[in-house]
């Protein structure tokens, strides 16, 4: 039986498949600054914006709100619009969610902004220090309304249990990973285009 300790679990594979990614991430966007000035701040949300974009129509998917049936309330793309706003940044141009129909793939790029919560916990309190709360400007990385932990495990549950297959998921994480740092890399150009 799956169970959250089980080592075969689906959303133990992919954190174990993704830690390197995620690690050099982490690094990358506090390397770059990106929660030491409101001013760097504004290219995280946009490089969130773009993230959230492209998979804005993954929280859509038919067989995954069978699987997580609050799949659509967890989409934090609204808010992450809204900080936008906030910010006063410019929308980036015309662009669309990423069409995945294969849910294992999909499932794999949801794993990445739904954990990404996890890590919001502690960004929060980096985003309050330059004046962003969740009700301006860090409304993306306010908790799930649960909270941070019971809506994680409710995720992992779901996705543990229903049978998807691992390898695809993996590559769906992946990829979703490299998505968010090639958007981190062309970061220090999103800010030049803000002014
Ligand atoms: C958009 C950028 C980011 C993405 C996509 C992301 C993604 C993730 C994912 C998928 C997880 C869940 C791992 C798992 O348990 O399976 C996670 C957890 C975590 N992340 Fe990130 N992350 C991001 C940025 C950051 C940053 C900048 C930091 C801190 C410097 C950070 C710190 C953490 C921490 C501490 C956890 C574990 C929290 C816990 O277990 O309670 N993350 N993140």
């Amino acid at each position: 039986m799956t169970n959250m300790s089980d080592p075969l679990s689906l959303s133990l594979r992919l954190k174990d498949a993704t830690h390197t990614l995620h690690e050099d991430l982490d690094k990358s966007i506090m390397a770059h600054g990106l929660f030491s000035s409101a001013e760097k701040y504004k290219s995280f949300v946009q490089l969130q914006y773009l993230f959230h974009r492209d998979i804005n129509d993954l929280y859509k998917h038919d067989q995954l709100l069978e699987i997580i049936p609050d799949l659509a309330t967890r989409n934090r793309f609204a808010q992450v619009c809204q900080d936008m706003r906030d910010l006063n940044l410019p929308f980036p141009e015309a662009g669309s969610s990423i069409c995945i129909q294969d849910a294992s793939t999909a499932v794999g790029w949801l794993y990445v902004a739904e954990g990404s919560k996890l890590g919001a916990n502690f960004l929060t309190k980096l985003v309050e220090k330059l004046g962003f709360t969740e009700n301006f400007g860090g409304r993306h990385l306010a908790a799930d309304p649960g909270g941070r932990g019971p809506s994680w495990n409710a995720f992992k549950s779901a996705i543990d249990l229903a049978g998807f297959d691992p390898v695809l998921a993996t590559a769906g994480a992946k990829s979703g990973f490299m998505r968010v740092k090639n958007y981190m890399i062309t970061s220090d150009t999103l800010i030049s285009t803000s002014n």
